[in-house]
C-alpha cells in the first residue's frame, strides 16, 4: 500500500546539523492518501514544506516542545502531533495551514491554547486535545473562527478544575470529556472537583449547561469520572443524543424510564454504574432506538429483553448473570464474559436468535455443552466458551448440518474427549489448555476449511502414541488442507511430526515439548515461523531447505556445539534473543557455552568417515596408476632401450686363440 515515492521538495531537518533533505527518506509517504507519517524520536524538525498534493501530516512520537514552522500549504487537511512532549502552541502556529479540518494534539503537556490560535481555520471540524494538562475551560472560549461548529472536541484526560459562570463552551456536536474530574451533572451545571491550588468555590468550577449549545449535541462521553452523580434533569435535556457513555457514574432511579420512554440513544454505555433497578438484579430495559448497550460490572443476575427490543449488541461482562431470557431476534452479538453461567444459556421456547453471530461465554462456570446447545442460534459464527469447566460436549451439541461457525474457542476447559462435529466453515479452533488425550480419527474430516488449530498445553495429547512408529491422531492432520497456523506447544511431544504434506502451513509452534532431534525434511517447505524453544533438541538437520523460514526459535535446548548448527545460522542470526546466553547456549562435552559466539564461527560439516574412504580410494587409485605407469614406463623404456638405443657393437670375432 505504502509507496515510498519522493513527494517532497524540501524539508529542513537538523540531523544532526541543518540539512535540507527529502522528507520521505526519514518518514513514510503514502501517495494514495497523500499522507506523510513521521514517528522517529530522533528527528528534529524545524521547518516543514510539503508538495501541494499532501493532505495529511502525522508527526507522532517526535520531540517537539513547540509545533515546527509550517510553510504556507492550503491543502493540508489533517495535522496530527501526538506524543510530542509539546508544552506550548504559539498563536501563529497554524496561520500557514488555513485548510486544516482535523487537529490532533493529544498526549502532550499543553496547559492552555492561545485565544486566537484556531481563529483562521474556517474548515476546522475535529479538535483532539485529550491527555494534556488543560485545567481551565475558559481557555477554550471563543477559540474557533466565527460560525465554525466542531464535529468533535476531545478533552478526555485533562485535569479540568476551573470554569467560570460566564464560560461559554465551543459549539460542538460530539463532546468527549472522559476522565476530566467531573463531580456532578444536572440540568444547570457540570461541576468539576475542587482542587487545592485552584479556585475551590462552586461557582468557579461549574460549567453552566445554558452556555453549552445542547440542541446540536449528538454524542456525550462523560465516562471514567469516578462516581459522578448524574441527575435525571440532565438526561432529560440530552434525550436526543445518539451516543452516550456515562460508565463509572451514579445514575438516577428514573434511569430505566428515561431509557424506555424518552431517550433516542442508539449506543449506551453504563458499565460499572451505581443504579437502582425496577426489578432487583435484573436488567429488562431497552430503548426504542437502542442498538448497543454496555451493562458490564453492574452486579446483574438476570438479563431479560423482550421481542420488541431492537437491540443488536449486548455487552454484559463481569456481572453475576446465571440466566438469560432474550426474545429480541435483532440481536447480533452477546458478550457474557466473566459471569456465573453454570448451564448453557438457551433461548426461550419458540424463539430463534437468527441474527446472532457472536456469543461469548468465556470465564463462566459451564461444565458441559448439552445436546442441541446451538439450536436457538442458527446463524452463530463466533462462539467463545474458553475458561470454563467444560468436561463434556454432547455428540449432538452441534447441529449436523447448516452450522456456519467460523471460530470456536474451547480453550482452558477440562475436555478430554471431543465429538467430531461437522463445521464446514470453521477457520479457527482453539482447544488449548485442556486435557485432551486423543482426537477421533474422523475429527479433522469435518473441518475442511480450518486454518488455525491450537492444541497447546494438553499434557496427555501424545500419551497414546509415545513414539513416531505408533498410530496417532496426528497422522490425520494431513486432512487439513487449508491449515496455516498449528500450535502444539507444551503437550509432551517427543518425536518430530510428519507434516511435510501440510503445504499451506506457515506457522508451527512446538515450544515446551520433549523433542530430541528435528529433521526439516519432515516439515513443509513454506514454513515461515517455527518455534522449537524449550525442547530437548541436540541436533537439527536439513534446515537449509526451509528457504521461507523467517522466524526460528530454538532457545533453551541442549544443542551440541557442532557443525550441524551451520544450517540454522542464517535463521538464528536474525533472532533478537540469540545473543542472550541464558536462552541460547550449546554444549560441548558437559560444558555449556553461549551459542552466539559459536554461531559466528561455525563451519559446514565435512563427513570424516566419507572423507576417509575417499582418501583411501583415491590413494588406491593413485597407487594403481603409479604402479601401472611404472610398469608401462619400464616396458616402454625397455622397448626404447631395445630399439632406439640399439647401437651396433662390433662383436669381436677374433677369438682369443685357444692354446691347444
Ligand atoms: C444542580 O447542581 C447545582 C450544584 O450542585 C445546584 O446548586 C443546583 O441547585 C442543581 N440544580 C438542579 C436543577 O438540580
Ligand atoms: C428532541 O428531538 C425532538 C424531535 O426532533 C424535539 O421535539 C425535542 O424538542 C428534542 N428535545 C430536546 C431536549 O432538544
Ligand atoms: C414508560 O412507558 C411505559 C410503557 O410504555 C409506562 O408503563 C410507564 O409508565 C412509562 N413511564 C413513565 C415514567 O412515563
Ligand atoms: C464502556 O465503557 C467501559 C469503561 O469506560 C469500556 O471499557 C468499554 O469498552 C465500553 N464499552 C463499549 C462497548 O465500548
Ligand atoms: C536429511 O535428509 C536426507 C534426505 O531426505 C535424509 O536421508 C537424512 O537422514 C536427513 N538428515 C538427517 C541427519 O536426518
Ligand atoms: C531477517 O529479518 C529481516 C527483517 O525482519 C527479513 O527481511 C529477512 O528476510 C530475515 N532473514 C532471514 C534469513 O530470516
Amino acid at each position: 500500500m505504502r509507496n515510498y515515492i519522493p513527494i517532497i521538495l524540501q524539508f529542513l531537518i537538523i540531523y544532526p546539523s541543518t540539512v535540507s533533505s527529502n522528507l520521505c527518506s526519514y518518514c513514510e509517504c503514502d501517495s494514495l492518501s497523500n499522507t506523510i507519517l513521521c514517528s522517529r524520536p530522533s528527528l528534529l524538525i524545524r521547518t516543514v514544506s510539503m508538495l501541494p498534493n499532501i493532505q495529511q501530516l502525522h508527526l507522532n512520537n517526535i520531540i517537539l516542545p513547540q509545533p515546527p514552522h509550517f510553510l504556507f500549504h492550503s491543502n493540508l487537511r489533517v495535522l496530527r502531533m501526538s506524543k510530542c512532549q509539546m508544552v506550548e502552541v504559539p498563536t501563529s502556529s497554524f496561520l500557514a495551514l488555513p485548510g486544516l479540518e482535523i487537529i490532533d494534539l493529544s498526549n502532550n503537556q499543553i496547559e492552555t491554547l492561545p485565544p486566537t490560535l484556531l481563529r483562521s481555520l474556517k474548515n476546522l471540524r475535529v479538535l483532539i486535545l485529550s491527555n494534556n494538562k488543560i485545567s481551565n475551560l475558559a481557555s477554550l472560549e471563543w477559540i474557533l473562527a466565527p460560525g465554525v461548529v466542531l464535529e468533535q472536541l476531545d478533552l478526555s484526560g485533562n485535569p479540568i478544575a476551573i470554569s467560570m459562570p460566564h464560560t461559554i463552551f465551543p459549539p460542538v456536536r460530539q463532546i468527549f470529556m472522559s476522565s476530566t474530574r467531573i463531580e456532578s451533572i444536572n440540568s444547570s451545571f457540570i461541576v468539576f472537583k475542587a482542587q487545592d491550588d485552584k479556585c475551590e468555590k462552586l461557582q468557579c468550577r461549574s460549567l453552566k449547561i445554558e452556555n453549552l449549545d445542547t440542541s446540536i449535541i449528538k454524542t456525550l462521553d462523560f465516562s471514567d469520572n469516578h462516581g459522578v452523580q448524574i441527575d435525571i434533569s440532565f438526561l432529560n435535556i440530552f434525550e436526543n443524543v445518539t451516543y452516550l457513555d456515562i460508565s463509572d457514574s451514579r445514575l438516577p432511579s428514573e434511569f430505566e424510564d428515561w431509557l424506555e420512554n424518552k431517550s433516542r440513544v442508539r449506543s449506551l454505555n453504563i458499565s460499572n454504574c451505581e443504579i437502582k433497578l425496577r426489578e432487583e438484579d435484573t436488567w429488562t430495559s431497552c430503548g426504542q432506538h437502542l442498538h448497543s448497550i454496555d451493562i458490564s460490572k453492574n452486579n446483574l443476575k438476570h438479563l431479560k429483553l423482550d421481542r420488541f427490543c431492537g437491540i443488536r449488541s449486548i455487552f454484559a461482562r463481569d456481572n453475576l448473570l446465571s440466566s438469560l431470557f432474550i426474545e429480541s431476534t435483532s440481536v447480533e452479538s452477546i458478550h457474557l464474559n466473566r459471569n456465573m453461567f453454570s448451564e448453557f444459556p438457551t433461548v426461550p421456547p419458540g424463539t430463534s436468535l437468527e441474527n446472532l453471530h457472536t456469543l461469548s461465554l468465556s470465564h463462566n462456570l459451564l461444565t458441559n455443552l448439552p445436546k442441541d446447545a446451538f439450536f436457538g442460534y442458527p446463524a452463530l459464527q463466533h462462539f467463545d466458551s474458553s475458561h470454563n469447566q467444560i468436561s463434556e460436549i454432547d455428540a449432538n451439541a452441534f447441529p449436523s448440518i447448516g452450522m456456519d461457525l467460523i471460530s470456536l474457542d474451547l480453550s482452558s476447559n477440562q475436555l478430554s474427549l471431543l465429538p467430531h462435529p461437522i463445521l464446514p466453515s470453521l477457520l479457527l479452533l482453539d482447544l488449548s489448555s485442556n486435557n485432551i488425550a486423543t482426537l477421533d480419527p474422523h475429527f479433522f474430516t469435518g473441518l475442511p476449511m480450518l486454518q488455525q488449530l491450537r492444541l497447546s498445553s494438553n499434557p496427555p495429547l501424545f500419551s497414546r502414541c509415545p513414539t513416531s512408529k505408533s498410530p496417532c491422531w496426528s497422522d490425520h492432520l494431513d486432512e487439513l488442507t487449508s491449515l496455516i497456523d498449528l500450535d502444539i506447544s507444551n503437550s509432551g511431544l517427543e518425536f518430530s511430526l510428519h507434516l511435510r504434506h501440510l503445504r499451506t502451513l506457515r506457522s508451527l509452534l512446538l515450544r515446551g515439548n520433549d523433542i530430541i532431534t528435528i529433521d526439516a525434511n519432515s516439515l513443509p517447505d513454506g514454513l515461515r515461523t517455527l518455534d522449537l524453544g524449550e525442547n530437548r533438541i541436540q541436533y537439527t538437520s536439513n534446515f537449509s531447505k526451509l528457504e521461507k523460514l523467517r522466524d526460528l526459535r530454538v532457545d533453551q535446548n541442549p544443542l551440541r556445539c557442532d557443525c550441524s548448527l551451520y544450517e540454522i545460522v542464517p535463521h538464528l542470526l536474525n533472532q533478537s534473543q540469540v545473543e542472550d546466553p541464558t536462552l541460547y547456549y550449546c554444549f560441548s562435552g558437559s560444558w555449556q557455552y553461549p551459542l552466539y559466539p559459536y554461531l559466528v564461527s561455525v563451519r559446514p560439516c565435512v563427513n570424516t568417515m566419507k572423507n576417509f574412504y575417499s582418501i583411501l580410494i583415491t590413494t588406491f587409485i593413485i597407487s594403481i596408476i603409479i604402479v601401472f605407469s611404472l610398469v608401462l614406463g619400464f616396458l616402454v623404456y625397455k622397448k626404447y632401450v631395445d630399439h632406439s638405443h640399439f647401437i651396433y657393437k662390433r662383436i669381436s670375432l677374433t677369438e682369443t686363440a685357444v692354446r691347444l
